[in-house]
């Protein structure tokens, strides 16, 4: 089978062969891209999910937190990702304050995600307090994927980015809220920072697929911020982060050879000129 922009050879990753890759124990691979070109690398290179995430706030814009990007920013990244890929299902982060302050603003937001920018699906934070909205998303025909534990867009009420539910009381409440998700119609959850005792709980529980970030090896998928996992960011290094190259030194190097051919005057030589 194939979707409207998939190819016959690899079929476009859906919600629903996320959701069977739980069923046969296969793991799911997630990463984040913001534009075009690192969504086709990510989804050429066979990812099945792309997430389009509010990360972007940091690693595009450079902002300390994810609170400041806006919808319109998201819808940007997502329909620049949305024409980078054939194969992956990709999902958008709808920002803070597009989605918590009334349901018609949240089903505005999710639709406008999906229908201007293509995304197909998108992500929202929260538990108990989302959940009604999450379903509301979810009758419309939009699939939602959730996210418990340390969730950025909190992190003033936070005031801290260490592990969440380390306590009993709260690792109740995140087992209470995935429960509440899922019954809420999610297709899927993302897991940041908690301890992978409760990952490993709350994944066995649900029947629908939990996606770590710093939550261990029993999730039933993986994701991280392809910048940080690409070592292009020096400053970040959390301990759940595995850098698999280092592009940042790569990338010095060739701009700081490009600079001193450029005043050598030995770039362009003979062969990069036209006559
Ligand atoms: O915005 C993001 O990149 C995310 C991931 C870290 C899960 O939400």
């Amino acid at each position: 089978m194939s979707t409207q922009s998939g190819t016959a050879t690899t079929p476009r990753i859906t919600t629903r062969t996320v959701v069977d890759m739980k069923g046969r124990s296969e793991k799911i691979s997630m990463l984040t891209a913001y534009d075009f070109t690192m969504a086709r690398i990510v989804d050429q290179a066979g990812v099945d999910i792309i997430l389009v995430g509010d990360s972007a706030s940091n690693v595009m814009a450079g902002h300390e937190t994810t609170l400041p990007i806006t919808l319109e920013q998201m819808m940007y990244h997502t329909a620049c990702v949305v024409r980078g890929t054939d194969h992956a299902l990709v999902v958008a982060d709808l920002p803070f304050m597009s989605y918590q302050v009334t349901d018609t603003g949240a089903l505005e937001s999710a639709g406008r995600m999906m229908k201007e920018a293509g995304a197909h699906a998108v992500k929202l934070e929260g538990g108990a307090y989302v959940a009604p909205t999450v379903k509301k998303i979810v009758d419309a025909g939009i699939p939602v994927m959730g996210h418990l534990g340390l969730t950025p867009q909190s992190i003033y009420k936070f005031g801290t980015y260490k592990v969440r539910a380390t306590d009993s009381e709260e690792a109740d409440r995140l087992l209470s809220d995935a429960r509440l998700l899922e019954e809420a119609g999610c297709f899927a959850v993302v897991l940041e920072k908690i301890p992978s005792n409760l990952a490993e709980k709350v994944t066995s529980e649900l029947s629908i697929p939990t996606i770590g970030i710093g939550a261990g090896q029993a999730c039933d998928g993986q994701v991280l911020v392809t910048h940080d996992m690409l070592g292009l960011n020096k400053d970040f290094s959390p301990r759940f982060l595995r850098r698999y190259a280092d592009m940042h030194s790569q990338m010095t190097d060739a701009i700081k050879n490009y600079h001193s051919d450029v005043k050598k005057g030995t770039f362009p030589d003979k062969n990069e000129q036209y006559e």
